[in-house]
């Protein structure tokens, strides 16, 4: 299991530091969580901290847009060559067509689900992603408690993926902690996030290890 920390739960007073400490402690990738305050009701950060984060940050960037106009908010970010760029389908008329772009830009493009959006909608999109996250609570905020409902969705996905024989990995976001993470991983998640279970507890090497199953 690959591990991307989310910084929403960072101190953003010692924003860097706190980077430092879980590349250090065996995070794969830093989940950067970028809310316009439109597509959820909060607001996070703009591309000068993302800037900021990227320098002192030894692993590759996951940035999750959490937003409603995707082409102006996937432009403020190319110029810092993140891995991942991934958007909701929910908010995007034209997935398609803003996959090819964010490719097109040498990042690998991937799609968001919100927990209540079905795995079905990804027919005709998965050959064309690097990566699906799944959201496992309502996006906007981080703390919040992992739905159940999701393990299903997972099991789908990876099923799609399996018999289609298709290069595209899992990611699930929300609510993750050491008691769930046994159920995620059985589900056929390749990447798990987590926000307040890593940066709440006093050893973040111990909390990342705990969920590298
Ligand atoms: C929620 C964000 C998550 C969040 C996860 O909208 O997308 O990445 O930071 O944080 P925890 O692990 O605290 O649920
Ligand atoms: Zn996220």
């Amino acid at each position: 299991m690959y591990v991307a920390p989310s910084i929403l739960s960072a101190n953003f007073g010692n924003l860097s530091s706190d980077i430092t400490k879980v590349c250090e402690a065996g995070a794969d990738l830093l989940h950067i969580d970028v809310m316009d305050g439109h597509f959820v009701p909060n607001l996070t950060i703009g591309p000068s901290v993302v800037k900021a984060a990227a320098k002192a940050s030894s692993v590759p960037l996951d940035i999750h847009l959490m937003v409603k106009n995707v082409k102006f908010f996937v432009d403020l970010f190319l110029d810092i060559k993140p891995k991942f760029i991934t958007f909701h389908i929910e908010e995007e008329k034209h997935p398609l067509r803003m996959i090819e772009y964010i490719r097109d830009h040498g990042i690998s493009p991937g799609i968001v689900l919100n927990p209540h959006t079905p795995v079905s909608m990804l027919e005709h999109i998965i050959h064309s992603v690097d990566i699906v996250l799944l959201m496992s609570v309502n996006p906007g905020f981080g703390g919040q408690k992992f739905m159940p409902l999701v393990l299903k969705k997972i099991s789908t996905l990876r099923d799609m993926i399996d018999k289609n024989n298709i290069k595209c990995m899992i990611e699930v976001d929300g609510g993750i902690n050491g008691l769930n993470i046994a159920d995620i991983e059985i589900a056929g998640a390749d990447i798990v996030v987590a926000g307040n279970y890593i940066f709440s507890s006093n050893d973040y090497k111990t909390s990342i290890n705990s969920l590298k199953i």
